[in-house]
């Protein structure tokens, strides 16, 4: 069984690789059936049927705040707690704000960060004039240089991050729904092939950990699926907002592995990937992580 295979690879590595000393313990606490309501009145669907697309991969879905401890859960229920909520505040501050050589804000031409709700359940998503999958951050970037005469800002910046917090925000509650078919597919299956292929020293596929043993330990850490609805995430592990490229640029360098750049085709295509093993799942961002 492939599951063995990968338990005794990773342990014959053990000796030279420390830190997976411990790989896949079985988990010492478990929060799988806690509930989240944000602010007492925002239902977040954190549990539900897998899409179509993963038939004989997974049957149920869950967000990662599922595998959260009781703390770590608990900051995101209310938004006074959750340190997220500033960045989102300082994304809504710069949609106001005049910049570029155009004199324009992002309040020219969008009604307000609430008429873009149904942005971050939808994306990544086909951009017809681009004919290219396009994440959020790809569509604000060519709003500030090519609508308001401003420079692009890096892929995960700060800026970048508190945007996509304070779009995040105002979808809270809607359902992940990316579509993976049209245009879109094959990128859709560019990242399905890299999300099942192993990486580095330790010969770990994104599947190996997210969908084989999710629930599990790993060192400290209660394996979720790997799931974007939650992103940007606010770590506590740095203390800021962290972008989905980010995220799996860190995973795919515990495998001890060559890594993709955030905003690179490839971390485009495996976002709109993992975006859609999670459609159903509640928009949450932005969430809170260890
Ligand atoms: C060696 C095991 C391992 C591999 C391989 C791995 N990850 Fe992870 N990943 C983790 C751990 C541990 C965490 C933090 C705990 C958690 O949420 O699962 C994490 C977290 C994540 C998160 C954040 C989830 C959340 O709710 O915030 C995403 C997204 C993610 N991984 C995606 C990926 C993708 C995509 C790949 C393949 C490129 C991958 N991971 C490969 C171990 C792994
Ligand atoms: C001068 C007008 C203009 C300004 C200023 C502008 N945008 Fe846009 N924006 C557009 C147009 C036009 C589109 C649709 C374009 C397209 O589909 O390529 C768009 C699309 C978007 C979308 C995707 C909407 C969707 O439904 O898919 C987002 C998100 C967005 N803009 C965010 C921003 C942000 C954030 C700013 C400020 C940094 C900004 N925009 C500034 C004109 C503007």
């Amino acid at each position: 069984m492939k599951i063995n295979k990968m338990l005794s690879t990773a342990a014959a590595l053990a000796s030279t690789v420390t830190v997976f000393a411990s790989v896949f313990a079985l988990p010492a606490f478990a929060d799988e059936d806690a509930e989240l309501v944000i602010n007492g009145e925002i239902e977040i669907v954190t549990k539900t049927a897998a899409p179509a697309h993963l038939d004989g991969h997974l049957s149920e879905i869950m967000s990662g705040w599922r595998f959260r401890s009781d703390d770590t859960q608990a900051m995101e229920m209310d938004d006074f707690d959750n340190p997220g909520m500033l960045g989102a505040e300082a994304g809504f501050d710069q949609f106001e704000t005049v910049m570029g050589s155009e004199g324009k804000s992002c309040m020219d031409c969008h009604d307000g960060v609430e008429s873009l709700a149904n942005v971050r359940p939808t994306y990544p998503k086909w951009n017809d004039d681009k004919e290219q999958v396009y994440t959020i951050q790809m569509q604000i970037n060519d709003c500030l240089t090519e609508q308001m005469g401003a420079d692009a800002q890096k892929y995960d910046s700060g800026m970048m991050l508190n945007f996509e917090a304070a779009l995040a925000s105002v979808s809270r509650g809607m359902p992940m729904n990316v579509a993976i078919d049209g245009p879109a597919q094959s990128t859709w299956e560019q990242g399905k092939e890299m999300y099942y292929t192993r990486y580095g020293q330790l010969d770990l596929s994104c599947a190996n950990c997210h969908e084989q043993n999710y629930g599990n330990m790993i060192r400290a850490d209660h394996l979720s699926q790997g799931q974007t609805n939650g992103f940007p995430t606010y770590r506590l592990k740095n203390a800021k907002l962290n972008g989905a490229h980010s995220r799996f640029k860190g995973c795919i360098r515990d495998t001890r592995a060559e890594t993709f750049n955030a905003g690179s085709p490839e971390f485009v295509a495996l976002e709109l990937y993992v975006a859609s093993r999670g459609n159903g799942l509640s928009v949450e961002g932005p969430s809170v992580r260890n």
